[in-house]
């Protein structure tokens, strides 16, 4: 199994390119199952999710074919073979139940695992499956499986959410699309990846209002066509790379980054001392001294602070000046990298949701692990700045969410390096 060696202490400049969204493009490859046209994504992102998204649609039958070096994704549902996302894929990735939505759409059934995914916390999906229901599926969980119809189709329904769930809005959107009649999601989630996917689907001919605010409109088409949709930019790539110069000093530049996808985050980076400024192609950043100051974070859904760069905002609040409260609101369990980070020298306590930190003067290199995909990447951050070697292993965590994370880091000077154990 891989592991990943950091060295501490060297400085960074350059240029990284912030590739397309994961969580976007995981949303956007199953809106192929809408429509028997083919859907053709570019700025895909090449991860190891993104094959077991794939995996999954051609176990349904979808053809996939992956172009420029996987940068370009053009899936064809036309042949569909399945309607029955098996265990053995869904458990790898909580995103595969993305594909529930649209089969009934189209197919009026879905048998879908229940899925796994990162450990962090129960994550269930009954946001997903009352909307469904309310559009007219009839769901039963049976063998740790959905079983799914809408004998006749989804009809349009009023669909309000308890809880403003990125993939319940996504799975419920997608649905809509094909419905007779119109559904209104209420407390809709607004993420950057909702309106993408949005954009995407009235590329296809949907007819879609007010993705981006708390109420979507969807009103019902026959069928929907082909489409190209360029993936929008991975936000929380962009701020974990922004982070990088934080923890190491020097100025990077990130392409393709913008400040709307991210203002929450770059407000917190003001407070702890950090410049962030707009260039013709993304977001330059740079420590304004040596020493970050202690900020309070909360998480919560977008425009807010995202739980998504949680672990990457307490590794640097580690060493900075004073004490600061991280307070994680989306997910129960989303702090497993507080006892790793301990490992190399931070001073962190840990209540339920909350986790007070106070700054330390330095990091030390150790071996640690992370058992979730940010975490990993809070590690290897923490490692930029850390005395001496960090060795992070299970990998594979790391490889799920952030292409060649050891590549774009040595081409702005990093020593990190990619080892086979
Ligand atoms: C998506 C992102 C993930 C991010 C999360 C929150 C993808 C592929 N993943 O995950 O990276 O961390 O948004 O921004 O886009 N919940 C329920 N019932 C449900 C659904 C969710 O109670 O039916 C709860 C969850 O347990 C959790 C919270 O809602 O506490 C947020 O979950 P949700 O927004 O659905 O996250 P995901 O779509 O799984």
């Amino acid at each position: 199994m891989d592991s990943i060696v950091v060295k501490g202490g060297t400085p960074l400049n350059g240029k990284i390119q912030i590739a397309g969204a994961k969580n976007a493009a995981l949303a956007l490859m199953p809106a192929t199952l809408l429509s028997e046209e083919p859907l053709t994504l570019t700025n895909a992102p090449r991860l190891s999710d993104i094959k077991t998204m794939t995996q999954l649609l051609q176990s349904l039958g979808v053809e996939v074919t992956s172009m420029q070096n996987g940068k370009v994704q053009v899936l064809s549902s036309h042949d569909m073979t399945s309607t029955t996302a098996d265990y053995e894929i869904v458990r790898k990735m909580r995103a595969s139940n993305l594909v529930l939505g649209p089969l009934l759409a189209r197919h009026h059934q879905a048998v879908v695992s229940l899925p796994g995914g990162c450990a962090i916390g129960a994550r269930p999906m009954d946001l997903h499956v009352s909307g469904l229901e309310a559009m007219g599926a009839q769901i039963e969980l049976k063998d740790g499986y959905l079983h799914a119809v809408a004998k006749g189709g989804l009809k349009g329904a009023r669909v309000p959410l308890r809880f403003a769930s990125v993939g319940a809005t996504e799975n419920i959107l997608m649905a809509a699309t094909l419905a007779k009649g119109t559904t209104v999601i209420e407390n809709a989630a607004r993420e950057p990846e909702i309106v993408d996917l949005a954009r995407c689907l009235r590329s296809m001919g949907a007819q879609i209002d007010g993705e981006g605010t708390s109420t979507i409109t969807i009103d019902g088409v026959d069928r929907l066509g082909a489409a190209t949709h360029p993936v929008v930019t991975d936000r929380i790539e962009l701020g974990t790379y922004m982070l990088a110069p934080v923890f190491a000093g020097g100025e990077v530049e990130c392409l393709g980054g913008r400040l709307d996808l991210i203002e929450a985050f770059v407000e917190k980076l003001d407070a702890a001392g950090v410049d962030v400024s707009e260039t013709p192609d993304g977001l330059l950043v740079k420590r304004r001294s040596d020493r970050a100051r202690a900020v309070d974070v909360t998480t919560e859904v977008f425009p807010g602070f995202p739980t998504d760069l949680q672990a990457q905002m307490m590794a640097m609040l580690c060493t900075a000046d004073g004490t600061s409260v991280l307070e994680e609101k989306i997910f129960e369990n989303r702090f497993m990298h507080a006892p790793e980070l301990i490992r190399m020298g931070a001073n962190i306590e840990v209540h339920g949701g909350t986790a007070t930190v106070h700054g330390v003067d330095r990091l030390k290199g150790a071996r640690v692990m992370a058992t979730d995909l940010r975490a990993s990447a809070s590690l290897i951050l923490a490692g930029l700045a850390a005395e001496g070697e960090t060795v992070v292993s299970r990998v594979y965590h790391l490889d799920r969410g952030y292409e060649h994370i050891e590549e774009k880091l040595s081409a702005v000077g990093a020593q990190i390096e990619r080892v086979s154990e």
